[in-house]
């Protein structure tokens, strides 16, 4: 059996040799394709691969059709809409994520990119400070759970929108439950974005939410850029001078975000949320395991495809 570990952004060395240790621990042969520049790559080397772990790598169904002996793909992470669902299921592949492997690490980030957008990108300006100030999480997942706990450290007033959580968890968790998204964006002088990219999402945060912000308002997008209607935000940000855009996930407009609203808006060159050693270690070795773990014994605690 061979399992392809397949990364455009490598993991770090660490977790990649984690994973070889799994994988040849269960007798299986790995193969590493890193940084490859061209899609014909991943399609070669996926041609006699049983097993494929990804990131955010495109799982297309040319890359499907390419695949002949593929029985599972596991992206090693939270959001899956890199793989084609559809086709995995119509080609008999069993689709599998990480959840919550790397959620630490995005979390951290929220607060290193609010800080940021707070003391005015380190401009040597007088900015502001996080204390006391509301934050509004905009799904509770796992990413939004641990971004509120380390919201109390920084003593922020924290609550979180979320049609899919029990108002419980997020009680219990010492987060106000909100149910409106208007109020979510009204109420909120730092809003983090937690949604995955679906079709129910795509383009759902733009000029209406944006603009309903408090002054000085920051919006923080450690998700994906698909849910931002970019035409949108951007209309926002032209017309409300005292509002900031910091996102993980640079936009299509980035050039013109950052030529308009230059000091207001920061972008990643690339996704830097889940790029810590302990991230790359736990979503590498979880999606090593899940994979062993089907091959050997057909468990599919993970899928995600019908
Ligand atoms: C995720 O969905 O897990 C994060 O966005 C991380 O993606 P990455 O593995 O491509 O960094």
């Amino acid at each position: 059996m061979k399992v392809l570990v397949a990364t455009e952004k490598p993991f770090a060395a660490v977790a990649v040799e984690g994973i070889k240790d799994v994988i040849l621990d269960a007798g299986y042969v790995l193969e590493v394709l890193e940084k490859y520049t061209d899609k014909s790559q991943l399609l070669d080397a996926v041609q006699d691969a049983d097993a494929l772990i990804v990131r955010s790598d495109k799982v297309d169904a040319e890359v499907l059709d390419a695949a002949k002996q593929l029985k599972i793909v596991v992206r090693a992470g939270a959001g899956y809409d890199n793989v084609d669902l559809e086709a995995a299921t119509a080609h008999g592949v069993c689709v599998e994520n990480t959840p919550g492997q790397n959620s630490n690490a995005v979390a951290e980030l929220v607060f290193g990119m609010a800080v940021m957008a707070v003391r005015n990108m380190y401009n040597g300006t007088s900015g502001t400070e996080l204390k006391d100030k509301s934050l509004g999480i905009h799904a509770f997942g796992q990413v939004g759970r641990n971004v509120a706990r380390i919201a109390k450290g920084f003593g922020m007033a924290v609550s979180a929108l979320d049609p899919y959580c029990p108002d419980e968890v997020m009680t219990e968790a010492g987060v106000t439950p909100v149910h409106d998204i208007k109020s979510l964006y009204a109420d909120n002088k730092i809003v983090s974005l937690h949604i995955p990219a679906t079709a129910e999402t795509r383009g759902s945060v733009g000029y209406d939410l944006v603009t309903l912000m408090p002054k000085g308002g920051v919006l923080v997008n450690t998700a994906r850029k698909e849910v931002i209607d970019e035409e949108g935000l951007m209309k926002a940000l032209r017309e409300r001078t005292d509002l900031k855009y910091v996102a993980d996930v640079r936009p299509d407009r980035a050039d013109e975000m950052e030529a308009e609203f230059a000091g207001r808006v920061f972008f990643t060159p690339k996704k830097m949320g889940a790029q810590t050693s302990e991230a790359n270690i736990n979503a590498g070795i979880a999606a090593a395991r899940q994979v062993v773990a089907f091959l050997k014994d057909g468990i599919d605690r993970f899928r995600v495809n019908k």
